[in-house]
């Protein structure tokens, strides 16, 4: 009875409210049908863990929540990223959950803790994962791509095409920031205006754009865009689609002054093709109904098919072409364009000034390119 009493004066702030904050976060990533990531960050060193409460109408305080924490090896991780895995979920549910920093005085021999800064769970609810399922009849969600950092696009895309409570997830297809030379471009560039709009309850699934790979924080992409492979590329299935998050790297030779003689791009598009050739032929790709790529550069003949985009059209669209894909969404050139003769499936290519709203249901998919001030540009249809 007191632990619960505790934990209820924790997660209401009660004993929160001292110098450690979440200056960032939290938001979900790497969902799938039985697990969810929560990340945020603290403005100092905490050991961090999610409480977690499946929605049965009790209140969040009806008895102790289970505890998820950053571990790495098996240790309980102290830092001021935090990165909680939370495991044992049932498809197609939603579960409610709140956050928690304890402050990590200092480290020299033994650890001394501070203060807990938490959600306030007490006043403000807790926030929603939502698992994926694959069962699911009907499925929505926005993509939206070369935002380059300018949260007002972001704005008018979730104003026109996000919905609460319908929009299953949103597609971040690349060059949301123009390089990332620290951590708070992401914050800054489009990170804190996904949380303050959606990415607390609704997942974002994150393909890597040739300009991520710039800047001296890119390395450091995973630790903030963790995936169910721990590449940035990966595999996700929601109602009947299967979907492919692809990655191509850098779009000009790995030799191009522009990147300062670290790009080798040529010898991880190769491991990319290598692991698409398994993902292929594997039964959860073969057995859904559609299959979607979303992939930043279009492998599409004209005057952007460099170096980069080449290796994609030589090394991934054979292997693409021989898996029945139902739509391939891409971004990067700027410029919308609508391809059905470049591979064996067709493309949509968004440019820098459009969202797509997709919905999957009994009569197939649609895409539906939105402007920024809400009109539908052009409607395609895939069954
Ligand atoms: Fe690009």
């Amino acid at each position: 009875m007191k632990k619960v009493l505790l934990a209820a004066l924790l997660l209401c702030g009660v004993y929160s409210a001292q110098a450690i904050k979440i200056i960032h976060g939290p938001y979900l990533q790497a969902v799938t049908d039985t697990e969810a990531t929560i990340m945020w960050v603290t403005d100092v060193d905490a050991l961090s863990w999610v409480e977690v409460a499946p929605e049965d109408g009790k209140h969040f305080y009806y008895r102790e929540r289970a505890r998820f924490y950053h571990t790495v090896m098996g240790r309980r991780a102290i830092g001021t990223i935090h990165q909680v895995r939370v495991t044992g979920l049932e498809p197609g549910k939603k579960y409610r959950y709140a956050i928690a920093s304890r402050e990590v005085l200092s480290q020299k021999g033994k650890i001394h803790y501070g203060s807990v800064v938490s959600t306030n769970v007490y006043r403000k609810g807790p926030q929603i994962i939502p698992t994926l399922n694959p069962k699911k009849e009907s499925i929505e969600f926005v993509v939206m791509n070369d935002v380059h950092a300018k949260n007002e696009k972001m704005e008018a895309y979730l104003t026109h095409c996000f919905k609460k409570g319908e929009t299953d997830f949103v597609v971040f297809n690349g060059d949301m920031v123009s390089s990332i030379p620290s951590a708070e471009i992401l914050y800054k560039g489009f990170l804190d205006t996904a949380v303050k709009h959606f990415a607390s309850d609704v997942p974002f699934y994150y393909v890597r754009g040739n300009h991520e790979t710039r800047g001296l924080y890119a390395v450091e992409y995973l630790k903030h865009f963790p995936t169910t492979t721990g590449k940035p590329y990966y595999t996700f299935t929601h109602g009947n689609t299967f979907f492919i998050m692809l990655d191509g790297g850098e779009d000009k030779p790995d030799s191009s002054l522009e990147y300062y003689e670290t790009a080798a791009y040529d010898g991880y598009r190769k491991e990319v093709a290598e692991w698409l050739k398994k993902v292929v032929e594997s039964e959860e790709c073969k057995q859904a109904k559609h299959r979607i790529v979303c992939l930043h550069m279009p492998p599409v003949e004209g005057h952007k098919m460099w170096h980069g985009t080449r290796q994609i059209q030589e090394m991934y669209l054979p292997l693409l072409n021989k898996a029945n894909i139902s739509v391939m969404l891409c971004g990067h050139v700027h410029k919308y364009s609508y391809h059905t003769d470049q591979a064996a499936f067709p493309i949509v290519v968004n440019s820098f000034e459009d969202a797509l709203k997709v919905k999957i249901d009994s009569n197939g998919i649609k895409v539906d390119v939105v402007d920024m001030m809400g009109a539908v540009k052009h409607t395609h249809s895939f069954r």
